[in-house]
């Protein structure tokens, strides 16, 4: 193994836990989690999506996987944003690794996408020497399970989006005739930054787990519908293995 390889090897050890498996080229991938047959999933259904000089924002971008690959589908404008702070050590690592010309705001709960991210609209930002209208593609993947208040993420969402945009939306739902907290709490050790409606939500009161429904994450479409929200498509194929991400029993 040449010193480079060596050098980054050790690196990236030190960065873990990984979460994504990122491949960043030869003999170099992020020891990331086993759930290959989700991501699997949800590449299988990313084909129908061209990225082709497209604007990609990627929320809840973790160590950045789905971000890096928008760019290397042909995106222009990738922007990751999260709310684990911390986790932008991983991403500037991949970044670097990659020569990726990601942006990261790492600051960034999906509750407050619209403020914050209007650093990307005239007069601050623009894309292609024209005028920012809007992410051509949103990724919304393995969060809406997170989320006290999925509708109110979309709807953020959907106020990022351009006219006719694409959200790519992946989530974990119950079976059940109901939705339920599975916990809710303190966890401060993952550093991050959240914001509640009107932003009063506490810091460090941070992490939730929801088990949606299938009913809500039906629903979700509701409002999303009365703003005109077009191109959402719900995914409803599981993958061919169990994951971790099956309801408990
Ligand atoms: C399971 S990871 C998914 C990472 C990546 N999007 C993917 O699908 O591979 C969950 C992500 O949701 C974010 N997250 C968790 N709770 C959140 C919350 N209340 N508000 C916003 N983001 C949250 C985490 O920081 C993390 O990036």
């Amino acid at each position: 193994m040449n010193a480079e390889l060596e050098h980054l090897k050790i690196e990236m050890e030190r960065l873990s836990p990984w979460y994504h498996k990122i491949d960043l080229g030869p003999g170099l991938v992020t020891p990331g989690q086993a759930f290959d047959p989700i991501w699997e999933m949800i590449r299988k259904t990313r084909t129908a999506i061209d990225y082709d000089r497209k604007a990609v924002l990627d929320i809840a971008s973790w160590d950045g996987m789905w971000a890096f690959e928008a760019e290397q589908l042909g995106a222009e404008l990738v922007i990751a944003s999260e709310t684990a702070y911390k986790k932008i050590y991983n991403f500037l690592f991949c970044q670097r690794v990659l020569q990726s010309r990601v942006i990261p705001f790492y600051n960034i709960s999906a509750y407050n996408l619209s403020e914050r991210l209007d650093v990307c609209y005239s007069p601050f930002g623009g894309h292609g020497g024209g005028q920012f209208d809007g992410f051509d593609v949103v990724h919304h993947l393995g969060l809406m399970y997170h989320l006290s208040d999925p509708i109110l993420s979309l709807l953020e969402t959907r106020s990022v989006m351009k006219e006719n945009g694409l959200l790519l939306l992946e989530t974990a739902y119950g079976r059940g005739e109901s939705s339920s907290m599975l916990f809710n709490g303190i966890d401060r050790e993952h550093g991050r930054i959240l914001s509640g409606r009107n932003n009063q939500a506490p810091r460090g009161k941070t992490r939730s787990m929801v088990l949606q429904c299938a009913n809500l994450v039906g629903e979700a479409q509701a409002p999303v519908q009365q703003t005109q929200l077009r191109g959402l498509r719900l995914l409803d194929e599981r993958p061919k293995t169990p994951s971790t991400r099956e309801p408990p029993a």
